[in-house]
């Protein structure tokens, strides 16, 4: 199994450009189901869960291909006009738990879904609930057994759901549920994340009637058809935060081209509470920093709170950072795997239940670590790249979910770092 092997100690130094929003992608692959004819989908990001995706696309009859662009991004073309399978196989719903997007899409498709729960999770119990409960008000017959769910309709009803939680996923497959039905959805508490704008973008391109997205009350109007379109994907914001923090944390100085600033204020607000110097141009953004202090409270919260994606390669951050910084997940329940390899290059932190304490430590050291989960693997190579030696980060493809070619990106700025298979 592939490994990245990490020499710290160098300050990473370049441009780096922003690739596309995994978080987007998926959804908006989903979406594609519902085109009578072509949709091309550009900057997409070169991720192992872009390849789930594909693979589920195939599995269901759509035509899909694709073409790497110069920039290192791949442009995905679909055809969906003879997606008509109703069922994705338990190996593809086990190797990307956001596979449960697609249930929307396919009941809006077929009027009948036969997918199976999407697994146990690294970051906890990862219940779908929401999705269940806000489908059966939407007509949707549901039946589990024996960890399948078994999904059919007559008809999709528009109705109003009020989320118990602003659950991305449950929002995102309510809104593709909908964008055929009869009548009106609204959607109360819904997510407010970019992607989820996004998503409600790339719909109305195709002919669909979605207002609100970015607030907490979207509006679907059903339509009875929806066309093929073009659509760029926007920047993906973690693994721009992720990169910024990489620098940060190598007392570097870098510039990372054609981000999108406005979906990253809260992260941006934290980099600069704890020292750095960050200067938005534009779509750009610039990074220095020379001394890094912690940041007392940092609570995980939905967007636009801090996004409890950036919750582990913040924390790698505060490793080093002088004094003491406290984390507060409330979003997921397990999301502190990454503190035991942390411990291993010399961090000192303590965990109890949802809260972490940073202390912040002169020197980390390299060692050989496991990623846990894909934030998580992130985090340890941050770690790597600020260590005194040699690092060893095992189960990269936690890591390769998310990021494109991580190892080039960082090689770019300067970083040594190789992978091995
Ligand atoms: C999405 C993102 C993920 C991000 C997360 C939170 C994608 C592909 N993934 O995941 O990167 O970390 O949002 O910002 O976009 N929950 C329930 N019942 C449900 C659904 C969710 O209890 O039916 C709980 C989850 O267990 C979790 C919380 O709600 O504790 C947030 O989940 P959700 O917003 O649904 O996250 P995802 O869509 O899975």
């Amino acid at each position: 199994m592939a490994r990245l092997v990490v020499s710290g100690g160098v300050p990473l130094c370049g441009v780096l450009e922003a690739q596309g929003a995994k978080n987007s992608v998926l959804p908006i692959m989903a979406a594609a189901l519902l085109a009578d004819d072509d949709c091309v989908i550009e900057h997409c990001p070169d991720i192992s869960d872009t390849d789930c995706a594909v693979e589920i696309l195939s599995e269901l009859g759509a035509f899909v291909s694709q073409k790497r662009e110069a920039d290192g991004s791949r442009t995905v073309y679909i055809n969906a006009s003879n997606a008509l399978g109703f069922e994705i196989p338990d190996s593809m719903m086990r190797k990307m738990r956001s596979s449960v997007i697609f249930l929307g899409a396919i009941l809006s498709r077929r009027g009948r879904a036969l997918i199976s729960f999407p697994g146990g999770c690294e970051l906890g119990p990862r219940p779908i609930d929401i999705h269940i409960s806000s489908l059966k008000k939407m007509g949707v017959r549901i039946n589990e057994i024996h960890g399948f769910l078994d999904c059919e309709c007559d008809k999709l009803c528009g109705t109003d759901i009020d989320l118990t939680f602003p659950s991305v996923g449950a929002t995102e497959n309510i809104m593709l549920a909908s964008v055929l039905c009869d009548g009106e959805t609204v959607i109360n508490n819904a997510a407010k994340e970019p992607e989820i704008e996004d998503l409600q973008n790339f719909l109305n391109k195709m002919g669909a009637s979605i207002t609100g997205a970015g607030t907490g009350c979207i509006k679907i109007k059903g339509v009875s058809h929806l066309n093929g379109v073009r659509h760029r994907v926007i920047p993906d914001r973690i693994a721009v935060g992720t990169y910024l923090c990489a620098v940060a944390a190598t007392r570097g100085n870098a510039l990372i081209k054609n981000t999108e600033p406005g979906h990253m204020s809260s992260t941006l607000s934290f980099l600069t509470d704890c020292g750095c110097n960050i200067e938005v141009v534009d779509k750009d953004i610039s990074i220095s920093c020379d001394e890094l202090h912690s940041v007392k409270h940092i609570r995980t919260m939905p967007y636009p709170g801090f996004p409890t994606d950036m919750q582990a390669v913040f924390m790698s951050l505060m490793t080093k950072a002088k004094g003491n910084s406290v984390f507060v997940e409330t979003i997921f329940e397990n999301r502190f795997k990454h503190v035991g390899e942390l411990h291993r290059m010399g961090a000192k932190i303590t965990t109890d239940g949802r809260v972490a304490v940073v202390e912040g430590v002169k020197k980390l050291y390299g060692a050989r670590v496991e990623s846990t989960d894909l934030r998580g693997g992130a985090s340890l190579v941050i770690a790597a790249l600020t260590a005194e030696g040699t690092s060893i980060i095992d189960n990269v493809y936690h890591i390769d979910r998310g990021y494109d070619h991580i190892e080039k990106s960082l090689t770019a700025l300067g970083a040594k770092i190789i992978r091995e298979q």
